[in-house]
């Protein structure tokens, strides 16, 4: 049986319209998926949309709408994200939907059948923004007004409330984190962690009466789950859970929740401090990612500078955002966006370095080997040194890609496409051509089996650009796998003419 592999992207707000950070998140996973199924796991991909709360409420009142029908229209809107960024996720949630609904009262009344929810009255300072309560000693003040950490205002809140019990679970956290130094990454967001919970936990206010928009709470309907309880469940509900027998049971415990370094808390803290108060698995990893500024500065709709992830895929083109996101900025440092940096990225490593690679192989091959599959002869030690550092690529890049070191990942498969121009140079085939044509024949199959591991292990980032490479490389569709690499395509396989698969982008701006 294969092994199974979750993983999550947050579920989104839908106060406001998908930008490039949720793309930004949604691909990190997407990559996570596809390198996983390619690897011969069997994989659950989840994301979808975090419906309830007062934000979502708030929002609704503004544009005048219910916000069922307000949730409804943008919830479609990151629908539509994922399919522009070619994200393959397996389902899509919505807390809004009747089986959410279910998971979070089931989930809340094992709570409560365990002693730890009781109901009590909160006085406090909350953040709407951020859907969060923070402690006077975080605040700051600015004009007048009370500001957390992360520049939102907050208001005090004086309400009935139910509390869980997270005072208790602070030793057993820390002592979870010890038993696994994995749990959280990157390991500076571990420390923050740890030394969050370690300077003591406070019970945490998990429902309010204040507005209506979100789950009841079982047997009290006065008052609605708080909407990261809430938002939180969402990883259980997709396996079916309660339903032991649901096809998807045996996904929980997930193998990996992506987020945002804002988040991190909420998923390393309270996430697994809630499960293990009800007696269920916990997540094996959180990876908290950083932020992207634009252009150096904060991407704000007050700024006007928000970026839209389907105007960036119409404009570079889709495999070239993607590899842009995941090359630019060492996954879970903050990063800059820049157009200047996205192309000069597209035309050096796509354009010259990978895509000359190939298209220079591959129309070799056709004018010179009647457009098939060279046979490979005797291997110099250079040949057999560039194969070799090609066919060592998915070995190198699984601890990589377990680790969320994407950007490593890809180095890595840089360096052999730096090496292989490096022999193609070398080896001059168009001047074998003349003087030795088996030679140039196993210098050309040679080139054609590396850039096949190339394109096979970069398909997770670039899938569609990787398919039309694999396509002209010959490699039938049932053979792109990780597994297939291991039978070499055979001798003379008719290969397709070639075609350039990442021109050059002249900026019309410059
Ligand atoms: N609804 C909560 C998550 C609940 S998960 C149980 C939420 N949603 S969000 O829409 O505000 O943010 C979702 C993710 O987008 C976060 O992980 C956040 O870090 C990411 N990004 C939002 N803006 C971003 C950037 N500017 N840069 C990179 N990612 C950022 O939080």
């Amino acid at each position: 049986m294969k092994t199974k592999f979750y993983v999550t992207t947050p579920i989104y707000y839908v106060n406001d319209v998908p930008h490039l950070g949720h793309a930004y998140t949604s691909t990190a996973c997407d990559v996570m998926a596809r390198f996983k199924r390619l690897d011969g796991y069997d994989v659950f991909f989840l994301t979808g949309t975090d419906e309830h709360g007062q934000k979502v409420e708030k929002a609704a009142a503004r544009k005048g709408v219910a916000p069922q029908e307000f949730t409804d229209e943008v919830s479609s809107a990151f629908r539509e994200m994922a399919r522009s960024m070619g994200i393959s996720n397996d389902d899509f949630i919505r807390t809004t939907e009747v089986r959410h609904k279910a998971a979070c009262s089931e989930l809340w009344k094992r709570l409560m059948e365990r002693g730890e929810i009781y109901l009590g009255s909160y006085s406090g300072w909350y953040a709407v923004r951020d859907e969060a309560f923070y402690d006077e000693s975080e605040l700051t003040e600015r004009d007048g007004k009370k500001i957390a950490p992360s520049g939102a205002e907050v208001e005090w809140v004086v309400e009935p409330s139910y509390f869980f019990r997270l005072s208790n679970w602070g030793d057993k956290l820390l002592e979870f984190y010890e038993k696994n130094p994995d749990f959280i990454g990157p390991t500076s967001r571990r420390n923050e962690v740890m030394s969050f919970v370690k300077s003591g936990l406070k019970d945490l206010s998990v429902s309010r009466t204040s507005f209506t928009w979100g789950i009841p709470v079982p047997g009290d309907a006065k008052h609605v789950m708080y909407v990261w309880v809430d938002a939180l469940t969402n990883y259980l509900t997709a396996t079916g859970w309660p339903d032991n027998q649901a096809p998807r049971a045996e996904f929980w415990p997930a193998s990996l929740h992506m987020v945002g370094k804002d988040i991190v808390r909420f998923h390393a803290v309270y996430w697994p401090a809630l499960l293990m108060a009800a007696g269920l698995p916990t997540p094996k990893r959180v990876f908290a990612h950083g932020w992207w500024t634009i252009e150096g500065e904060k991407m704000s709709k007050s700024l006007g500078n928000v970026v839209a992830p389907g105007d960036l895929v119409a404009r570079y083109g889709l495999d070239a955002v993607r590899y842009f996101l995941l090359r630019e900025v060492p996954f879970g440092q903050d990063g800059d966006f820049s157009r200047r940096a996205l192309i000069s990225r597209m035309n050096n490593e796509l354009a010259n370095d990978l895509g000359n690679l190939a298209q220079r192989t591959l129309s070799l091959v056709a004018r010179h080997c009647e457009g098939r599959l060279p046979v490979r002869g005797v291997l110099t030690p250079e040949d057999s040194e560039l194969l070799a550092a090609a066919e060592a690529l998915p070995v190198k890049m699984r601890p990589l890609i377990d680790r969320q070191g994407f950007s490593e990942a890809l180095e890595e498969v840089w360096k052999v496409i730096r090496a292989a121009n490096a022999y193609i140079d070398h080896q001059a085939p168009w001047s074998l051509r003349k003087t030795d044509v088996v030679r140039m024949a196993t210098v050309l199959r040679v080139l054609t089996g590396t850039l096949r591991w190339v394109a096979t292990v970069l398909q997770p980032v670039m899938p569609g650009s990787m398919a039309k490479m694999l396509d002209q490389l010959g490699v039938p569709e049932n053979a792109r796998d990780f597994a297939a690499l291991g039978a070499p395509l055979p001798d003379g396989t008719v290969l397709p003419a070639p075609q350039g698969v990442f021109p050059r982008y002249v900026d019309d701006a410059a």
